[in-house]
């Protein structure tokens, strides 16, 4: 019998998990299939009681979903909690369990880039749903000072409440600086624009952009002259990587993962 896996947000057509989880179950001759739920908000509830009544083996959780899909789970594990999002959860025996890969994929995403965020000063724009895992792997990377730059104040604050970290209102993105900037704002996916202009990313060392659709967004691009630069697909890749490893107990194949998403992205 064949196990089914899925991710649930809306929208969700545009998710790249499908690929990057079938092609491992595949990879690896699993008995196991990943398809694409499309959850509206009022309809999550069900959605939850559907994944227990169906016995599907665990799900993807994303926009917009991630923080209020805590009121219905059985279980949330404790760095989850901390976070305050749930991108992963896993059906184990009828009881469903919350985990955070997200900030995994953040860590990995430095670290293979062999860039330490150790003593260093971190820039991070946005202050939604996807700024939380950041923020928490950033302060676990032991950086020295954390930004928050958000377009509405109210929600760095909030950010900087519960993390620690020292929030700004977003027109003083004219003087940031720093080691590292860290783009979490969905300006890039609906606009192609970029929220900072070349001239400040100048001061940086680091550009890291969440955004994955367009592969190099405009911020990347104008960083490139001056940055060394971090794609969105490489949270994405790390983030499903640990999550693959809850859904099956299984390592995955990573580098076949890493080439299908950048297939799909081209
Ligand atoms: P996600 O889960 O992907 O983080 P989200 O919770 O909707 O999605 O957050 C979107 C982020 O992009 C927020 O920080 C949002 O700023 P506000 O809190 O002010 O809404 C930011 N954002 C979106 N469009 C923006 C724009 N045109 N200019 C500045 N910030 C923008």
């Amino acid at each position: 019998m064949y196990k089914v896996f899925g991710v649930i947000g809306d929208p969700v057509s545009h998710s790249l998990s499908p690929v990057m989880h079938n092609s491992a179950f595949r990879e690896l001759g699993l008995k196991a299939v990943y398809g694409a739920f499309q959850v509206k908000k009022e309809n999550l509830k069900s959605a939850v009681e559907g994944i227990r009544a169906l016995n599907i083996g665990g799900v993807s959780v994303t926009i917009p979903h991630k923080e209020s899909i805590f009121h219905f789970l059985d279980e949330v594990d404790e760095v989850a909690q901390k976070i305050g999002a749930v991108n992963t959860i896993i059906n184990k025996e009828g009881k469903l369990i919350g985990y955070n890969t997200d900030w995994l994929g953040v860590l990995k995403a430095f670290e293979e880039k062999g860039v330490s965020l150790k003593e260093k000063r971190v820039v991070i724009l946005g202050a939604g749903g996807a700024s939380r895992a950041v923020v928490f792997a950033v302060k676990a990377g032991l950086a020295k000072e954390i930004y928050i730059l958000n377009r509405t104040f109210e929600k760095a604050l909030k950010l900087a409440e519960d993390f620690g970290v020292i929030p700004l209102p977003w027109e003083d993105l004219n003087k940031a600086e720093g080691d590292i900037i860290i783009q979490t704002t969905s300006i890039g996916l609906k606009s192609q624009e970029s929220p900072v202009s070349q001239e400040i990313l100048k001061r940086f060392k680091i550009a890291m952009d969440i955004v994955y659709l367009p592969l190099h967004t405009q911020f990347l691009k104008l960083a490139k002259e001056y940055c060394q630069i971090i794609d969105g697909l490489r949270m994405l890749l790390y983030q499903g990587v640990e999550q693959f490893k809850l859904f099956t107990g299984m390592s995955p194949p990573v580098k076949l993962m890493e080439k299908v998403l950048y297939e799909e992205v081209k």
